[in-house]
């Protein structure tokens, strides 16, 4: 039951606390409790307002007036209330949404390309400068792309020089040289003459130390075409050495042994670090190998497709990262799929 009789009096002292709580309300959840506190359907004022039959009679039509008037004003307040509410929190979210384009940036971490792709790319650049094309080939091989068709026969002892990965396909590994692509590219061409690069991965069934991997870069070369002799090759090669190590870089070609090749070489360059006096580089020999080359052999030239009594040809496969490693000083070839920032980040 209600304590006090009903009256105009106290509605408006309702009204007034009302009124005065309403002031000091600045955000729009505690408004609208407002609301339902004093207008809401059993709101304080709503319930007060109902109470009119405890009136005498005579009193019951200055009131309801009055009532009515307290509840528009209440309501008006209210709505002019919510308004500079919601014009302050929309002021307060523009704020603190305000973005400050003094403030400095997040650094952007930009990729590179790895030492190994940057030293292959300016590689083949050089070869496609003197004319020759790249011909991409398969990392997965057959033992007769890899061995048989090089003039690996089966068993022969050379093919120790490359142990190699196996897959569980009889006759399917992963190519332990690019020279494969040298048979791929001469049956893709035959019988036009040829002048092409065969860059790609090489995978060998190694221990891992400072000097041999089980991955590695090699970029192989081929030449097919009339009248080719050991001339073009050492000429071609020293100029590509020039090119890669500097206009008077001294080269040198000692013999040596491939199945693929007859007669075989491997060309040296003079030291890029002391120039030929001798260092720890080079072992203090003044000389750095780079390449294994030599004229295709008749077998091979065959197997490509190209009659040997009228075609003739030279090779050559020269190591990445080998290359690499002399040109940036490298010591340890594990850098290079080791993927240490501290490392990559120098290139
Ligand atoms: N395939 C040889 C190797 O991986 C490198 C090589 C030597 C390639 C002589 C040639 C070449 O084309 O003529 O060791």
């Amino acid at each position: 039951m209600p304590d006090s009789p009903q009256s105009i009096e106290t509605l408006d002292q309702l009204a007034a606390q009302a009124l005065a709580e309403l002031t000091g309300i600045s955000d729009s959840q505690t408004l609208e409790h407002w609301h339902t506190t004093y207008l809401g359907r059993k709101g304080k004022v709503t319930l007060a307002v109902r109470r009119v039959g405890e009136l005498p009679k005579e009193e019951r039509p200055a009131f309801g007036q009055h009532a009515n008037r307290v509840k528009q004003q209440l309501e008006a307040a209210y709505e002019e209330r919510a308004r500079l509410i919601k014009a302050q929190e929309m002021e307060r979210s523009l704020a603190e949404g305000a973005v400050d384009v003094t403030l400095p940036g997040h650094p952007v971490l930009r990729g590179r390309l790895h030492p190994s792709i940057q030293t292959l790319r300016r590689i083949l650049q050089i070869w496609a400068d003197m004319g020759f094309q790249v011909y991409r080939s398969r990392d997965v091989e057959t033992d007769e792309y890899n061995f048989q068709l090089l003039n690996f026969p089966p068993h022969h002892p050379a093919r120790d020089m490359q142990d190699t990965f196996y897959t569980t396909q009889p006759d399917v590994l992963l190519r332990t040289h690019t020279s494969p692509g040298q048979i791929h590219a001469m049956r893709a061409y035959c019988p036009q003459p040829i002048r092409v690069v065969l860059p790609g991965m090489c995978y060998r069934y190694e221990q891992i130390t400072a000097r041999s991997e089980i991955q590695f870069h090699q970029v192989e070369g081929l030449a097919v075409g009339y009248h080719i002799r050991f001339t073009d090759l050492k000429g071609t090669l020293t100029d590509f050495a020039q090119r890669m190590f500097g206009a008077g870089r001294k080269t040198r070609f000692r013999a040596s042994y491939f199945p693929f090749t007859e007669p075989s070489a491997e060309m040296d360059v003079e030291c890029i670090l002391c120039h030929g006096k001798g260092c720890r580089l080079c072992k203090y020999t003044g000389w750095l190998e780079i390449l294994g080359c030599g004229m295709v052999h008749p077998v091979v030239l065959q197997n490509g497709g190209y009659d040997p009594t009228i075609y003739s040809g030279y090779a050559f496969g020269m190591g990445v990262e080998r290359i690499a490693m002399l040109c940036y000083g490298i010591e340890d070839i594990r850098y290079f799929w080791g993927n240490d920032l501290r490392f990559l980040e120098q290139f």
